[in-house]
């Protein structure tokens, strides 16, 4: 799951390997990749959209002058939201489209108002390929940044023989991964982070919940995958986006919290920020519990909630290698946060001195690394350089292990 949480905007134009582009669609998919799909006029003379919106699991957008995409989904946000936009197969067409600043249909209108990196496949015919319009074409677009993949060299559909063809769709992936992968230290890697409150419910409309935002938690998954980790944000309700190029699953209680932890193991790194509630309501009502004048205030029996980085760091098969736990204490930090890694068999804690001051809600962050080695103190900052750090952190810890793995292997 090389890809997970990317975010790739698949543009399919005409050409007879747009019947490849399917088999890329699957393969992006199985990498983890959320795939949105542009197919242009000429693409959908080779494919159906229907095959393209199964595989996608998505509705396919074809039409620029559609006002049900434009409300839902219009051609800026399509152009913007991806982290990549992928053109494959791109015909001579498109490409020259690309090279002229043409916005004619809705691929290209969406290339021309994107401000994201771009990646094609070029297929065509070796002539059109081997035309200096087209030499111009590519080199233009080459200048611009935009990253070639092939095409290769080989008989043709048309019967003709020479460089055209599209990249197989494995070798588009591995050039997909690369791109997400180029300067990034923690490539390669999966991580799984829970953040903000969980909500036990007394009824249905009434909760037992906390004051966690979910900031921390949100900065840390955000830092990873800048780091370039695949990450998984399972958080409890927050008034906090979404961050970019992260698989956020939101859950509302511990329970489906555990559950979500579970699914997305197996993974190198589990920091569990989430202020998970310690009890719920042993019997919540069905409906809501109703007061009056006889009636006497309901009473609630509580019962312990899982503890869900225990159960992570203990999990007998897939234990992450690098399990981070939070601690909010108030005093005898240090030899409370030890005891907490002994008894959650976690790797580091991050303490907070929550008696000192309020952390909760609060843009910066006091805290203190604890290993079982080691406590460094860190000045305080604000939680967006807190899990920065702490990116920085675990690469450390993963390039010394590696290293430790490789002299002794
Ligand atoms: N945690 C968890 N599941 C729980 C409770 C806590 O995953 N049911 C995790 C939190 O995400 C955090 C750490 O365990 O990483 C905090 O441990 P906890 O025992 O709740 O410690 P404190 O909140 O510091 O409180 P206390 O000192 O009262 O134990």
């Amino acid at each position: 799951m090389m890809l997970r949480g990317k975010k790739i905007l698949l543009i399919i134009s005409g050409g007879i390997a747009a019947y490849k582009a399917l088999d890329l669609l699957r393969q992006l998919k199985k990498q983890g990749a959320q795939v949105r799909c542009i197919l242009t006029r000429g693409g959908s003379q080779f494919i159906t959209p229907m095959s393209v919106a199964s595989l996608s699991e998505r509705e396919v957008h074809m039409d620029l002058w559609s006002l049900k995409d434009e409300t839902e989904m219009g051609h800026i946000r399509l152009s913007r939201e991806a982290d990549l936009i992928l053109v494959a197969p791109a015909s001579a067409n498109l490409i020259a489209q690309m090279a002229y600043g043409l916005a004619e249909d809705l691929a290209s209108t969406t290339l021309l108002a994107s401000n994201r990196p771009v990646m094609i496949a070029p297929a065509m015919n070796p002539m059109m390929w081997e035309n200096a319009a087209t030499r111009e074409n590519i080199e233009t677009l080459e200048k611009r940044g935009i990253q070639m993949i092939g095409p290769s060299s080989g008989e043709m559909a048309c019967g003709e023989t020479g460089q055209g063809r599209m990249s197989e769709p494995e070798n588009i992936v591995k050039a997909v991964i690369h791109h997400f992968q180029a300067d990034k230290p923690l490539a390669g890697k999966t991580a799984l982070v829970t953040s903000g409150p969980t909500h036990e419910p007394i009824d249905p409309v009434r909760f037992i919940g906390n004051r966690s935002s979910g900031k921390q938690g949100h900065a840390i998954a955000r830092a990873l995958a800048d780091a370039g980790s695949a990450v998984t944000l399972i958080s409890g309700p927050v008034n906090i986006p979404d961050p970019e190029g992260v698989e956020t699953i939101q859950v509302q209680t511990a329970q489906e919290m555990l559950e979500a932890c579970q699914n997305a193991l197996p993974a190198d790194i589990a920091i569990c920020a989430a202020a998970v509630a310690d009890w719920r309501v042993e019997n919540a009502a069905r409906h809501k519990i109703k007061k009056g004048k006889d009636l006497a205030p309901p009473a609630l029996t509580l019962i312990q909630n899982p503890d869900i980085l225990r159960e992570i760091a203990s999990h007998p098969t897939k234990r992450p290698a690098l399990v981070i736990g939070f601690a909010a204490e108030t005093e005898n930090l240090e030899q409370n946060a030890r005891a907490k890694l002994q008894k959650k068999g976690c790797d580091w804690i991050i303490a907070n001195n929550v008696g000192m001051e309020d952390i909760f809600g609060a843009q910066e962050n006091h805290v203190y690394l604890i290993t079982h080695k080691n406590i460094q103190e860190w000045p305080k900052a604000s939680k967006e350089n807190i899990a920065r750090d702490l990116g920085l952190e675990i690469t450390n810890y993963f390039l010394n292990n590696e290293f430790e793995t490789r002299k002794t292997g």
